[in-house]
């Protein structure tokens, strides 16, 4: 007897056909060559454990292994950011491409990128995650690609040097390897992360550093082994159920005590006056307030503390925080409509100075609102240890390996 789903009239190619007309919707897909390779891969191969409809469902991403924390540490991707990095990538016939993080499915569309002629290679730091994408690349047909277990951070030497180095675990530095590896004119696209923000970022050498070419929102599972670096986590208000806390990075420190006592301490409110649509995406406000706030944190908190009143707005990811010593103040949104289509961006502050630290978090909003809200930041990447003159104007986020520079031209 066939199964269910053999028996609806979705088959594998109508699923894929239907996945890429979503993926250009999207904007994830924008290439002929791109569409191709979505077209060619039989995605489903690489995600067994799911439905048919979910393996070509686009923003799905299929996790394969939680560590003993329950936080997920391997995944196929979903459809749409696999399809915006390769974009973001511009992979053309012939080149060379490592990718770090193996699942498989992503290297078999980079091996119909490269076609006959190019190489792709692929690693992991886990064992089941090499196997797992060993075994489905031979199965789809895709034999051909290099699956090698190894750490990221050190790249991977022998089919060095790469035109294309894509990253598809999240990364809060870039290793030297990475850089050294690179052929000439070739491109990084990684999901890095400053400032608790990540961004995949496209980026190229220009003399001795690197410089972005584009960026687009992501979020990937966390890099492990030597590269491995997680956010802090200051906690403000610990009751079960109504948790809140700071998240911090790249080594920032805050007056935790302060900063508890803060927010125990009813708010200010201030309202910008700016406003957003409810479909208008407002990540850039936050890499701006990233860039310019100096003291930057997420506060994340549970809809039960929310709904509680001990905060007013709830995000596991977090909502981007100004903390000044022992004050701080976050963004808040609310309708300007019955309807809710509009929304007006505002601060909440909390602690001695709510109100000032409310009125810079507005002005930073407003900032944002006159000078960048259509304009888009660029990122670079100098090596550890460039002296301050050599850098943009902007904000320097130092890391292990270099310092990064996050600038509004
Ligand atoms: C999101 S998954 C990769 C998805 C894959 N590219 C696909 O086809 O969808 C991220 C992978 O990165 C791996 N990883 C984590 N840290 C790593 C490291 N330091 N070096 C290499 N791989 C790493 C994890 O084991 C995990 O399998």
């Amino acid at each position: 007897m066939k199964s269910e789903e053999a028996e609806t009239p979705s088959s594998a190619e109508q699923l894929r056909e239907a996945l890429i007309v979503q993926l250009r919707e999207l904007g994830a897909v924008r290439t002929e060559a791109v569409e191709a390779a979505v077209r060619a891969v039989p995605r489903h191969v690489f995600v067994p454990q799911v439905s048919l409809s979910e393996a070509y469902a686009p923003e799905r991403a299929v996790i394969t292994k939680k560590d003993e924390d329950g936080v997920d540490v391997s995944s196929v991707s979903a459809a749409r950011i696999q399809a915006l990095m390769l974009e973001q990538a511009e992979i053309r016939p012939g080149m060379r491409v490592l990718e770090i993080g193996s699942g498989g499915y992503n290297a078999a569309l980079i091996a119909e990128l490269v076609g006959g002629k190019g190489e792709v290679t692929s690693i992991d730091i886990d064992p089941d995650a090499v196997d797992r994408a060993r075994r489905f690349l031979a199965e789809a047909g895709y034999g051909r690609v290099n699956v090698l277990l190894a750490d990221g951070e050190e790249g991977e030497p022998v089919h060095a040097p790469f035109d294309r180095i894509i990253v598809t675990v999240g990364a809060w530095d870039i290793p030297p390897a990475w850089v050294d590896q690179l052929a000439e004119g070739g491109r990084i696209v990684v999901p890095l992360r400053v400032r608790c923000l990540t961004r995949s970022v496209a980026l190229e050498r220009e003399g001795g550093h690197l410089v972005s070419r584009n960026y687009e929102l992501c979020g990937f599972v966390p890099m492990q082994g030597v590269g491995e670096r997680r956010m802090q986590l200051v906690v403000l208000h610990d009751e079960p159920g109504d948790e809140v806390g700071l998240k911090l990075d790249d080594g920032d420190r805050v007056d935790a005590e302060g900063l508890r006592t803060a927010l125990a301490q009813p708010p200010v409110e201030v309202w910008s006056g700016v406003t957003i649509g409810g479909m208008e995406p407002f990540d850039g406000l936050d890499l701006w307030l990233a860039t310019a706030v100096p003291d930057f944190a997420r506060l994340a908190a549970t809809p039960s503390a929310r709904d509680r009143g001990i905060v007013a707005a709830a995000s596991p990811m977090g909502i981007s925080t100004l903390i000044d010593k022992d004050s701080f103040a976050y963004r808040k949104l609310r309708p300007t409509s019955p309807e809710r289509t509009t929304f007006e961006f505002g601060a909440f502050g909390h602690g001695p100075d709510a109100q000032a630290v409310a009125d810079q978090l507005v002005e930073h909003i407003r900032n944002w609102d006159r000078e960048h809200r259509s304009g888009r930041a660029v990122f670079m990447v100098h090596p550890a240890g460039t002296s301050d003159d050599q850098l943009p104007a902007g904000r320097v986020v130092d890391k292990r390996h270099t310092r990064v520079t996050i600038s509004w031209p």
